[in-house]
């Protein structure tokens, strides 16, 4: 998700699941080719199983990065045929490529010959006001000939003209029968479905009829839903006990970010103001992690303070770096 799910973001939901396949943002093939490729394509060993998510719609531009995100270690290369923002749908990419099943199965195609890791598609159910399964399906056939074997697909339409991106994820009604059907009328590919899943017990409901579930928002709002996946869905011991250690284990990834390549500590643990969600002194506990006026503090005397939910010693703190 981009601006959300940075590899600080990743590294933090892999201390809560060691088996969840996590994402990147999105990275368009002009970044990749014109930009800093280094820089974008940075992430922690720790990841693993990390896929790259890349925005694009040049078969040639595609393999060429899908090329580097092998290169530099990923697990798999996604392309997003479901991102509904202007400034996509004007490079021509996202979710306007359902219109182009043959262009998207060019594309596929040409990562698939120069990757030997999967190459997987994200895609909505339809675009507009189309609402038929057989849109839907004639896209997943055409693509899936080119060789892609995993869909990944947010249950709603994409709306083209009239909605943010925001609106396109609330507004256009979720339809799972149709990722369900997809599962049965293409029973040899992995279908995974996506849209408004907020609890394990949702996530469970859904491994019924599909073969994966991706959860976005909920994840990241609240990811501490994440610490039962690895026992629930894998029959794997959870990585950790509780928050504490999470925390514990992140202050400590601050230190070696920042380290590393200056990664100011609040980058990190603007990721993390979900975690104590739904506990009490949560409120406190995200203040004091958030608060701007302890960015010039080391991460560990804000650790110190989050703990006691201090937030008239971080007015204190605060003070006493402003002195
Ligand atoms: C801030 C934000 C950024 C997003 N960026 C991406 C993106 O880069 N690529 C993508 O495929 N989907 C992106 N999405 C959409 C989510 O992946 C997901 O499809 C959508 O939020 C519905 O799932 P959810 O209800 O579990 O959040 C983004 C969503 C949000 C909220």
């Amino acid at each position: 998700m981009m601006g959300w799910t940075d590899r600080h973001c990743r590294y933090l939901h892999r201390l809560l699941s060691r088996r969840t396949l996590l994402y990147t943002e999105m990275l368009t093939t002009g970044a990749l080719i014109h930009g800093n490729a280094a820089q974008h394509l940075q992430f922690n060993p720790e990841e693993h199983p990390v896929a790259l998510q890349l925005g694009g719609s040049e078969p040639s531009d595609l393999a060429r990065c899908a090329v580097m995100g092998q290169e530099r270690g990923y697990d798999e290369i996604n392309l997003n045929c479901g991102c509904p923002s202007e400034r996509v749908l004007r490079g021509a990419f996202g979710a306007c490529l359902m219109n182009e099943a043959p262009l998207v199965a060019d594309c596929v195609k040409a990562m698939v010959d120069a990757v030997d890791i999967p190459v997987t598609v994200k895609h909505r159910i339809g675009i507009d006001k189309i609402e038929s399964y057989d849109f839907a399906a004639d896209f997943v056939g055409t693509v899936a000939e080119a060789g892609c074997r995993v869909f990944i697909v947010h249950a709603r339409n994409a709306w083209l003209k009239g909605l943010s991106p925001k609106e396109n994820r609330e507004i256009p009604p979720l339809r799972y029968d149709i990722v369900y059907r997809l599962k049965r009328e293409f029973p040899h590919l992995t279908i995974a479905i996506n849209g408004g899943v907020r609890t394990s017990d949702e996530i469970a409901e859904h491994l019924k009829h599909v073969d994966g579930v991706m959860v976005g928002r909920e994840a990241y709002h609240n990811p501490w839903l994440m610490i039962d996946w690895d026992e629930r869905f894998y029959g794997e011991a959870p990585g950790v006990q509780d928050r504490e250690a999470v925390e514990a284990a992140m202050v400590a990834y601050m230190e070696r970010a920042h380290a590393a390549d200056g990664a100011p500590w609040y980058s990190v643990a603007s990721h993390m103001l979900g975690l104590r969600n739904g506990l009490r002194g949560a409120r406190k506990w995200r203040q004091v992690w958030s608060d701007h006026r302890l960015k010039p503090q080391p991460p560990r005397a804000v650790w110190a303070l989050a703990q006691t939910h201090g937030v008239r010693d971080a007015d204190d703190l605060a003070q006493a770096t402003a002195a």
